[in-house]
């Protein structure tokens, strides 16, 4: 697949079929997270991956939004190190670079993820923090879950010439 076609046609697929991700296939996808653009080039990024059912479990109890977990294979939490970046906003920028990165990788390999929202929801964060026995100086940005695909979504056009504005708004 090549660069457009994987932007173009990525949808958030949240039903999923059995099936595990294999190591590599797990490396791969946080690789790509590790390869996103970042402000000054600090990779203020850290992964923590959670296969463990119980805890995908926990954590759909306190987020609403992430009722997929209950079928994913893999959770991908992308925490930001404030010591790296003290810039909140870059931080989360960086942050979300790399979310995106993972979800296209994904994609390209056939399986399917949705990206779930955790800053800047104190509920969310604060339950992330605990669960995962994060450091203070730690950010939980967002997680994605993943899995083999459990449906297929068609390509969404959201081109929108009405949204270019050139040399001034
Ligand atoms: C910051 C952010 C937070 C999101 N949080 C959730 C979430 O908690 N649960 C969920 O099911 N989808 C979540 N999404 C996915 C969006 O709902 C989805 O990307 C949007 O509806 C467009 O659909 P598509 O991804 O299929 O193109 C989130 C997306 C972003 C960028």
């Amino acid at each position: 697949m090549d660069v457009m076609e994987a932007i173009l046609t990525r949808r958030s697929i949240r039903k999923y079929a059995p099936g595990k991700i294999s190591e590599e296939q797990l490396m791969t996808i946080i690789k790509a997270g590790c390869h996103a653009p970042s402000a000054h080039n600090r990779q203020p990024w850290h992964f923590v991956v959670i296969r463990n059912r119980e805890k995908l479990k926990k954590i759909a109890e306190f987020h609403t939004y992430a009722k997929m977990l209950h079928d994913a294979d893999t959770c991908i939490v992308v925490c930001g190190d404030k010591e790296r970046q003290p810039q909140t906003g870059f931080l989360i920028e960086d942050c979300s670079a790399a979310i995106q990165n993972m979800l296209l990788a994904v994609h390209g390999m056939g399986l399917g993820a949705v990206w779930c929202g955790l800053y800047p929801v104190i509920h969310l964060t604060r339950g992330m923090k605990q669960l995962l026995s994060l450091p203070e100086t730690i950010i939980p940005v967002g997680m994605i879950s993943i899995g083999h695909k459990g449906e297929e979504k068609a390509a969404a056009d959201r081109f929108d010439k009405s949204k270019i504005h050139y040399e001034e708004w």
